[in-house]
C-alpha cells in the first residue's frame, strides 16, 4: 500500500511504498477511509526541534483518522468486523497505574499514533482496540476523520460550567473554532473570541462566536467595557499567544476558569502570578483527551444534541495531495483539511 510518511531526518515527508500492516495482540486492522491533518502534522513535515528529537524515520504519520474494521486480533471482544471507528491518538499501556487511576490523558505510558509509532495516513492501519472509538452512523465521515482534535476541544470547554456564562475564546484555530461550536451547543450566554486572521476570524463567524476581536488591530480594553462590561466567567486559552495568557489573566472574572490548551513556542512565560492568586483564579492545563469520558461526552455531543462542527471543514482532497494540504495549512487558509483514501 502507499503510505505518507517521514523517511528522513530532514524537512518534508514522502508517498512511499510498505506492507499493509498485519495485526498484533490487542490490535484491529482498520480500513481508513478519511484522515485529518493537524498542527502536529506541520511540525512533523518541518522537522522542527520538537519532532526531529522525537521521531525515528521512517514512520507513518496521521493521528487523526476514521474507517471501518476490516480485522480484529484473536483476543479482541468488544471490537468486530464491520464496525465504523475513530482513532484516539494516545495509545497507552491499560494495565499502568495512571490510566487505571483514570488518568489514561497524563499517562506517563503515553505513545502517539502517528510519532511514536506508525499512524493512519494510508489505505490501512493497525491500532489497539481500545484507540478505535466507536461512531454513531450520524456523524459524518469528515467529522469523525478529526475526532481526536474535537476531543480536545470538548476536554477544555466541558473542565467547568458553560450554561449561562460568558466565554472568551483567545484563538480560532480549528480547536477554538470547534470550542465555539460547543459553547453555543452547550447554552454559553455569550461567545467572545479573539483572532489575529481575517481567514479565521470568518470561520469564527461561521462556527458562530458571537464577536470576534482583533488584539492587534482593536482597542480590546474599550471593546470589553463596552460588550462584557462583567468579564468573562471562563477563558479557553487555544493561541499558544503569550498576549492571550495576559488577556486572559487580566480579563477573567474573580472566582473564574482559565483553561490553557494553547502549546506555547517558549516553555517559561511572565504572568502576573499574584493577580491570579487575589482573583481566586483557577488555572488549568488540558492535554488530549480524558480516556474514556471526553469520547463518551462527544458522542453524546454530536448524536444527541446536534452539535454541528461543518464549518470548520474547508477542504477535502485525495491523501496523495498531501502536499497542497500542507501548504495550505501553512498559509492559515483552512480550518480543517481532510483526506481521502478511496
Ligand atoms: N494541549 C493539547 O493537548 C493540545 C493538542 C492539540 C493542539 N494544542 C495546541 O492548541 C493550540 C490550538 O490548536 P490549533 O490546531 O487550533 O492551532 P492553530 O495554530 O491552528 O490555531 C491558533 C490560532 O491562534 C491564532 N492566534 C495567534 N496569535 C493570536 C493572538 N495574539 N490572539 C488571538 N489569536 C491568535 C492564530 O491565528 C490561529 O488561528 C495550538 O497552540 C496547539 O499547539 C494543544
Amino acid at each position: 500500500m502507499k503510505a505518507i510518511a517521514k523517511t528522513q531526518a530532514a524537512p518534508g515527508l514522502e508517498i512511499i511504498e510498505v506492507p499493509e500492516p498485519t495485526l498484533q495482540p490487542g490490535t484491529v486492522k482498520i480500513r481508513v477511509e478519511r484522515a485529518s491533518l493537524c498542527g502536529t502534522d506541520l511540525h512533523i513535515y518541518d522537522w522542527d526541534d520538537w519532532s526531529s528529537n522525537r521521531i525515528k524515520p521512517t514512520r507513518i504519520i496521521g493521528h487523526e483518522f476514521c474507517g471501518t474494521i476490516l480485522e480484529v486480533a484473536p483476543d479482541v471482544t468488544d471490537r468486530k468486523p464491520g464496525d465504523f471507528v475513530a482513532s484516539e491518538s494516545h495509545v497507552v499501556d491499560p494495565t499502568s497505574p495512571d490510566y487505571l487511576n483514570g488518568l489514561g490523558h497524563v499517562d506517563r505510558t503515553t505513545q502517539l499514533l502517528g510519532v511514536d509509532i506508525d499512524g493512519g495516513f494510508a489505505p490501512y492501519a493497525v491500532i489497539p482496540a481500545m484507540n478505535a472509538r466507536p461512531v454513531p452512523t450520524s456523524v459524518p465521515k469528515d467529522v469523525a476523520s478529526m475526532l481526536d482534535a474535537l476531543g480536545n476541544a470538548v476536554h477544555t470547554v466541558m473542565d467547568g460550567p458553560i450554561e449561562g456564562k460568558t466565554i472568551l475564546i483567545t484563538g480560532l484555530g480549528p480547536i477554538g473554532l470547534f470550542a465555539v461550536a460547543i459553547c453555543k451547543c452547550l447554552g454559553a450566554k455569550n461567545v467572545f473570541a479573539t483572532e489575529i486572521s481575517p481567514y479565521r476570524t470568518q470561520l469564527g463567524i461561521n462556527a458562530g462566536a458571537d464577536l470576534i476581536f482583533n488584539p492587534l488591530t482593536d482597542d480590546i480594553p474599550a471593546l470589553f467595557a463596552e460588550h462584557a462590561p462583567n468579564g468573562f466567567d471562563a477563558v479557553l486559552e487555544m493561541s499558544g499567544h503569550p498576549t492571550s495568557l495576559e488577556l486572559a489573566i487580566n480579563y477573567c472574572n474573580p472566582g473564574g476558569r482559565i483553561s490553557l490548551l494553547g502549546l506555547y513556542a517558549q516553555n517559561r512565560q511572565t504572568i502576573d502570578i499574584n493577580k491570579a492568586i487575589f482573583k481566586g483564579l483557577s488555572i488549568h492545563g488540558i492535554i488530549g483527551r480524558r480516556l474514556w469520558e471526553t469520547w463518551d461526552q462527544m458522542i453524546w455531543l454530536l448524536d444527541q444534541k446536534n452539535l454541528d462542527v461543518s464549518a470548520v471543514v474547508t477542504h477535502q482532497m485525495p491523501f496523495t495531495e498531501y502536499e497542497t494540504a500542507i501548504q495550505t495549512m501553512k498559509r492559515g487558509e483552512a480550518g480543517k483539511i481532510v483526506l481521502t483514501f478511496d
